[in-house]
């Protein structure tokens, strides 16, 4: 059975398949500007607390229950226990919400690729010279924005209907390093500029000021984005882990993939902080327009050098998010798939994978048309889901981006970690990961940390963070 299925060739594949899903727009888009609307430092020190103490059990628990059962999410928890199979549902539910915005932003990514490129040899008509208004015309154009946005889907279709079995361990092989290297010769640049300092200190100032007027505004900020950065809460992990094999360390594949993940993101921030601070005036909070506009100005001043930066920058960004935009719409296609093969009809991957891409597409409209939030008022083609609903919100942007992306990382992933860790520390037990880790052989560490993780610190935790959405959206 797990033959057929394939496993990883080598333990580094199945690193650079986790990491090339894992990193992605989470960390170079969401990770500096959420932190920049949430307090930077205090945001990242949550952040990291998250990541030590819920990211770890949830990484370690979804690899565990993959490899066991050998399975993807559903049949892995209708196996675990029937009473739980929705959570296997959630798990391709939430990979759709999270594509009706992932394509869009990917769509933007190449639009920026393409126009430094065009820039390159003088031909400027795209409007880069006009760091002023490139982005803000950009976004309420609603035909560039579905144009993009559907050249980004074709190449994802064209991929996951291809398999990604070979290209995606090469892809990354490739494309991970090098993003590591650009992002650390920007990061370079960004420092030497005058004025960088304060947003270091933005960064990693201690400043808990932030976590005294809104706690619970800063934790569900930053659970959400640990989730959706590691790509965890869902089933994700869990079909990474039915690849892997029994004789490879489950433990230190968690903690090398955390510690790559957060990495990226904490030298993302370390790139727009301070370059918002010495070209914005220390305007941190952009919104999801901060990767766009500031760094623009960033390119800008940078002279004609800066077209060829930015093509680079902007091409590593595109790599980053394919490789992950893949994996989702892999999940969505495969659970298909699977279910076709264990009926006994053809797989029919190309279908499906054309099909989703279609429904998705769709889906992916309202996040083209409203402007970014811009609404009606400023000129969008169709209004916020609040104009359109007529309801006041505060707690969030309230564009559909933000809507679609508020279901699934700000309320399904946390749910998942939720009643997943609930399950493992009280019903399942803590035995059942050990056991499985322990296959290989290597003795698993850590057991007390662990099952308190399980049983109280990462379900308390998700309650709050659940407790906290409901606040801002009824409150
Ligand atoms: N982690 C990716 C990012 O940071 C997004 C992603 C890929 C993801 N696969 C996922 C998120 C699965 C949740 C679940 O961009």
């Amino acid at each position: 059975m797990e033959n057929n299925r394939g496993t990883f060739g080598s333990n580094l594949g199945f690193i650079l398949a986790a990491v090339g899903s894992a990193v992605g727009l989470g960390n170079i888009w969401g990770f500096p500007y959420k932190m920049g609307l949430n307090g930077g430092f205090a945001f990242l020190l949550v952040y990291l607390v998250l990541a030590i103490f819920v990211g770890l059990a949830v990484m370690v628990g979804e690899l565990a229950i993959g490899r066991k059962t050998g399975m993807s999410p559903v049949a892995a928890y209708r196996k675990l226990s029937k009473k739980f199979t929705w959570m296997g549902y959630m798990a391709v539910i939430v990979p759709f919400l999270i594509l009706c915005f992932y394509f869009v932003l990917g769509g933007m990514v190449m639009r920026y690729a393409l126009s430094y490129l065009t820039a390159i040899f003088g031909w400027n008509t795209w409007g880069v010279e006009d760091v002023t208004t490139f982005f803000g015309t950009f976004i309420l154009n609603g035909g560039q924005m579905i144009l993009w946005t559907a050249i980004f889907i074709v190449i994802n279709a064209f991929i996951v209907a291809a398999g990604v079995a070979g290209g995606i361990e090469k892809f990354c092989k490739i494309g991970m390093p090098a993003l590591f290297v650009m992002l650390l010769v920007v990061i370079i640049y960004v420092a030497v500029q005058p004025g960088a300092m304060d947003g270091y200190k933005f960064m990693f100032g201690w400043n808990l000021e932030p976590l005294k007027t809104d706690f619970l505004g800063v934790l569900k900020a930053a659970a959400g984005q640990m989730f959706f950065s590691l790509s965890l809460g869902m089933g994700a992990i869990i079909t990474y882990g039915s690849y892997l094999q029994k004789k490879e360390n489950v433990q230190k594949n968690a903690v090398i993939i955390i510690v790559c993940d957060t990495l990226v993101a904490i030298m993302a921030g370390m790139i727009v902080m301070p370059a918002c601070a010495a070209f914005l005036d220390g305007a941190y909070g952009g919104g999801p327009g901060l990767l766009f506009a500031s760094m623009q100005q960033v390119f800008h001043n940078m002279g004609y050098i800066g077209n060829i930066m930015g093509f680079l920058f902007y091409t590593l960004v595109f790599i980053a998010a394919i490789s992950s935009s893949m994996s989702l719409l892999e999940v969505i296609t495969s659970f298909k798939v699977d279910q076709n093969v264990a009926e006994g009809k053809a797989p029919g991957r190309k279908k499906y994978a054309i099909i989703a891409a279609v429904i998705i597409f769709i889906f992916c409209l309202p996040t083209c048309l409203d402007g970014l939030g811009n609404g009606l008022a400023n000129g969008a083609a169709i209004g916020t889901p609040a104009e359109i609903l007529n309801i006041d919100v505060k707690g969030w942007n309230c564009d559909w981006l933000d809507f679609y992306d508020m279901l699934s990382e700000g309320i399904m992933m946390p749910l998942g970690a939720m009643v997943m860790t609930f399950m493992i520390g009280w019903i399942w037990k803590l035995d059942m990961v050990v056991e499985e880790c322990e296959v290989s052989g290597h003795k698993f560490w850590g057991k007390t940390f662990f099952d308190i993780c399980y049983k109280f610190i990462t379900p308390i935790g998700m309650a709050f963070v659940l407790y906290a959405q409901v606040l801002t959206f009824f409150g």
